[in-house]
């Protein structure tokens, strides 16, 4: 029989009882978490939001309580009256640990079946079983500190942005494709058979019309969807805050940024300071082989090409030869070095050749190729010392589209950094990236691509390379970056409707599609745009950082796996053909046999 919840109001949170609550009459209300039945005593850990607290049944003093205490099991969900008392020991593992309840009445609300797994932090389950039980994974503290965390940063991110002027502002979800680069959601209308909305990939084109709209200044915490491979740093829903300003200088938002970021970090108890700093592009690509690096160690890329020119032959290199000097790693033992070359070769590299350098000298199976005075020229350009290990990478000039031999040299350096405990984890590094070039030259469509997306300026004195020179076009873009994770990108934006217009066309779309997909936009903007600029910032990923966690999906409520499939809810699902019928939709039998087997 379950008892009513009827008029019992709780006094306390399990998780907050203190000494200082001694002698106090409780009513507490959770889910038991243990029960350790010792005959005349049966103890219960009592769990809620704020965490545990011991529960005691004695039968000698409150036999009704204690006999009913025996029919509990894990996860039932209880109220608890009772009176707060100092434990003769307390334990020290969890808050409440100085005192228990001696409970006097016991109200059963509900009963559970037995959990899969239990409801701790340390689960042995795998992700899959966790994620079909979210609502039971979420019971973890884990989660539950994530989730508040979460909260906590979003609340003090709206704070600092209504305190600086700023309307949260919210923009459609029905919408029509703005190209961030990736695919749509797409969602049929009923009404308008052959038709789509879009699910929007950012309100990109929205903010700039609320710009147009004389709002000045505008953000909101918004949902944006995209069909793109997953990675841990990517979800197909993702969260951002996005933010636009009229009349700004670059500095201008990079300041509001910085407040918002300062004030989030303040959450968890650390003291960041602005100006962050600036890095070129082309600079931080250099330097760390990253437009994304992670300041938190140096360790930076130096180009050893010269020295490796005599050797083309020998060892079949092209491009470019970059090294790293890694410290303390001329001890490496021979599976640790193989491990090295493996990292590299996965990154791209065409060889990874080391070079230890020791008191007693300079050993490498290079020598043979470049001599013992080929090494020791080496290692004097690059400032090695005795102990340190040389790691010299080679790779292609250009590896794919985007990456290049730096980038790999970058993915070596990021793995010697782990490997060698560089990283100072209690470092906050923050990075502005500017200076990226406003186009990308796609292969796949041997065209011009935007680097970022059609809106971002122009360098004014670049205006006029549009047509002739785009891969000289700087743009108007920032990146910012914190401990190596992209966290936001942002611009200056095109506000003249002539440039505007040019820059479609510079993509490849003719006037007739410019109008077709942004009529709307080129309209509106020759109606008196302010210049504007604005950013997002991937929510998720700054609750990740924050909250140190490897996976956005950690710090999601409902995340979905790297298939893009809600285990509990289980979606995508097939739909009834009688919606499919109102929408006008049709599925080919051979696409709805594939769909099938998937499901099954
Ligand atoms: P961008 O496409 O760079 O810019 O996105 C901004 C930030 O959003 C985060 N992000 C993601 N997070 C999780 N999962 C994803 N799939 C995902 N994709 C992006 C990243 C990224 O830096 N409209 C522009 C912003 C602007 O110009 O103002 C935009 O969306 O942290």
């Amino acid at each position: 029989m379950l008892d009513a919840l009827g008029n019992l109001k709780r006094t306390n949170y399990c998780g907050d009882l203190r000494a200082s609550d001694a002698d106090q009459d409780v009513v507490l209300m959770g889910w038991v978490h243990r029960r350790r039945d010792l005959g005349q005593l049966i103890f219960i850990d009592l769990r809620d939001r704020a965490g545990l607290a011991q529960i005691v049944f004695n039968n000698e003093l409150h036999p009704e309580a204690h006999q009913k205490a025996e029919e509990l099991r894990s996860e039932f969900v209880v109220a608890v009256e009772g009176k707060v008392i100092r434990r003769q020991k307390s334990n020290r593992e969890i808050a409440s640990g100085e005192v228990e309840v001696m409970a006097t009445r016991l109200h059963i609300l509900n009963n559970s079946k037995t959990p899969p797994f239990q409801i701790e932090d340390e689960v042995t389950a795998s992700e899959e079983t966790r994620l079909r039980h979210r609502y039971l994974d979420l019971r973890r503290p884990r989660p539950h500190r994530n989730i508040e965390l979460r909260h906590r940063i979003l609340f003090e991110m709206r704070k600092t942005l209504d305190s600086l002027g700023f309307f949260e502002i919210e923009t459609p979800m029905l919408t029509r494709s703005t190209p961030e680069g990736a695919r749509d959601y797409l969602v049929p209308s009923r009404v308008h058979h052959g038709q789509f909305y879009a699910l929007p990939q950012s309100p990109q084109i929205f903010k700039q019309i609320l710009m147009i709209s004389g709002m000045d200044r505008y953000f909101q915490i918004v949902r944006c969807f995209r069909d793109e491979d997953l990675r841990a740093d990517r979800q197909p829903e993702f969260t951002q805050l996005d933010l636009e300003m009229s009349f700004p200088r670059q500095q201008d938002i990079f300041e509001v940024i910085e407040r918002v970021m300062i004030r989030a970090l303040e959450v968890v108890g650390v003291k960041a300071q602005g100006p962050f700093r600036h890095l070129d592009y082309k600079e931080a690509l250099r330097r760390y082989g990253s437009d994304k690096p992670d300041l938190r160690f140096g360790m930076e890329l130096q180009d050893v090409t010269p020295h490796f020119e005599s050797a083309r032959a020998t060892i079949h290199f092209e491009g470019n030869v970059q090294a790293l000097v890694a410290p303390g790693a001329a001890g490496w033992s021979r599976k640790q070095l193989d491990e090295l070359g493996e990292a590299g070769k996965s990154a791209g590299a065409r060889g990874v050749y080391t070079v230890k350098v020791t008191a007693e000298g300079i050993s490498s199976p290079l020598e043979k190729t470049l001599g013992a005075e080929g090494l020791k020229k080496l290692a004097d350009a690059v400032g090695a010392k005795a102990g340190d290990l040389i790691v010299a990478v080679a790779a292609k000039e250009q590896i794919a589209h985007t990456d290049t031999s730096l980038n790999v040299a970058g993915q070596v350096r990021l793995y010697l950094g782990d490997k060698l405990n560089l990283i100072d984890r209690a470092k906050w590094e923050f990075a502005w990236i500017t200076g990226f070039a406003l186009f990308e030259w796609s292969e796949n469509d041997k065209r011009w691509v935007s680097a970022q997306h059609p809106f971002t300026g122009i360098v004014e004195e670049d205006l006029d390379k549009v047509e002739t020179a785009p891969w000289e076009c700087r743009s108007k873009g920032y990146d910012l970056v914190l401990n190596g994770v992209e966290l936001g990108s942002g611009s200056i934006r095109i506000h003249r409707q002539d440039v505007q217009a040019r820059m479609f066309k510079a993509l490849g779309l003719s006037e007739e599609q410019a109008r077709q997909r942004f009529g709307f936009f080129l309209d509106a903007l020759t109606y008196g745009t302010p210049p504007h600029g604005g950013i997002a910032l991937g929510l998720d990923r700054v609750v990740m950082l924050l909250a140190d966690e490897k996976s956005i999906r950690e710090v999601i409520a409902f995340p979905k796996t790297t298939a893009a499939q809600d285990l509990m809810a289980e979606s995508p699902s097939a739909v009834g053909t009688d919606q499919l019928k109102d929408l006008g939709i049709a599925i080919k039998p051979s696409e709805a046999g594939i769909a099938a087997k998937k499901d099954a």
